[in-house]
């Protein structure tokens, strides 16, 4: 039965509507979170997956260490967790909280070669029972809110409803669903139908996630399924206005001649941030290039071709100097 445990407080104040950046691996890193936070404030952040290794000693990075100590301007930071191994994944979240983690996250949807072959991420939709012996066994040790981000199912879409109360019952403060499944990884679109469905039959809070790529489109699925907030991946790393714009702080697309300009000055400020952050010239161009492969605005496709194809960092800052 479903054990009352310690009020978790949510990363969210209660009634208001957070707008989550999502966990991306190879962008959200701490430099990137540090300038969403500066410039658009998500309400809630996440850290990219940190892998547990199955063994309960020194089982995450160095990296992954400094990640999780790296909380900026008072928004609450998510640390996911990505793994298999129930001891080795409790003492991470031992680990992860001795370090200052409040609030901790399971991935329940990677659809990735080496995570779900090891039955991480989305693979532990695979076995249920086990899921949630896994998952009881994660709340006993977790102190502040205990959320998952989750698939629609492993191969069927209906899965997920067949989920809810093992959620439930395992004490899982919040959910964010990313309504595809693991099979289709990124193909099709989402279906927010499901997120709706979800938000009838549980009484948990329900975070959408997935396809939210323009501020209409992120108040349509506010309004068609009832959730308590937003998700924002693949939008926000091509456009972190997108937090603004749903605010209404910021018109819902910017005037074509403007684009250009956010652009070069997002990655102008991004690009200062990575140089702090990593090594080399090859290494930082690479992080700013992943930054470019999530932009496909037609009226800025040119300048990110053009970014994209730059050899040097002189050249890169040439390109995004101010015009
Ligand atoms: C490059 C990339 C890396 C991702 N890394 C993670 C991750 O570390 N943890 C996670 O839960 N989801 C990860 N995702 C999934 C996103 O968090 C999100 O669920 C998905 O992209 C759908 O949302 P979107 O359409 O707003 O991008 C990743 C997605 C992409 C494209």
């Amino acid at each position: 039965m479903h054990e009352q445990h310690h009020n978790a407080k949510l990363p969210w104040a209660a009634g208001s509507l957070p707008l989550m950046l999502a966990p991306m691996q190879g962008l959200t890193n701490r430099a990137l979170r540090g300038l969403f936070i500066e410039r658009v404030r998500p309400d809630v952040v996440f850290t990219e997956f940190v892998r547990v290794k199955a063994s309960t000693k020194k089982n995450i990075t160095e990296n992954d260490r400094q990640e999780v100590v790296s909380t900026v301007g008072g928004v609450p930071l998510v640390v996911q967790l990505i793994g298999t191994d129930t001891e080795a994944l409790v003492a991470a979240a031992n680990t992860v909280q001795e370090l200052g983690a409040e609030h901790l996250n399971i991935n329940l949807g990677c659809p990735y070669g080496r995570m779900t072959s090891q039955t991480a991420g989305g693979a532990l939709l695979r076995a249920p029972v086990a899921l949630g012996r896994l998952l009881a066994r994660l709340r006993q040790e977790i102190r502040g809110s205990f959320s998952v981000k989750v698939r629609s199912g492993f191969d069927d879409p209906a899965q997920i409803f067949s989920l809810l109360t093992l959620f439930a019952d395992s004490g899982i403060d919040f959910l964010v669903v990313h309504p595809r499944t693991v099979k289709q990884m990124y193909s099709g679109a989402a279906d927010h139908g499901v997120t709706a469905e979800v938000v009838l039959q549980t009484s948990l809070p329900v975070i959408a996630n997935g396809d939210i790529f323009s501020a209409a489109t992120g108040q349509r699925v506010l309004a068609e399924t009832g959730v308590a907030g937003l998700m924002l991946g693949r939008g926000a790393i091509a456009d972190p206005l997108l937090f603004e714009r749903l605010r209404g702080k910021c018109p819902s697309e910017s005037a074509s001649a403007t684009k250009i300009a956010e652009l070069r000055k997002y990655l102008q400020e991004l690009l200062v941030r990575y140089q702090a952050l990593f090594c080399g010239e090859h290494q930082i161009l690479c992080k700013m290039k992943e930054v470019l492969c999530h932009v496909h605005d037609p009226e800025v496709l040119p300048l990110a071709r053009q970014l994209k194809r730059s050899k040097s960092l002189a050249h890169f800052k040439d390109l995004t100097a101010d015009g």
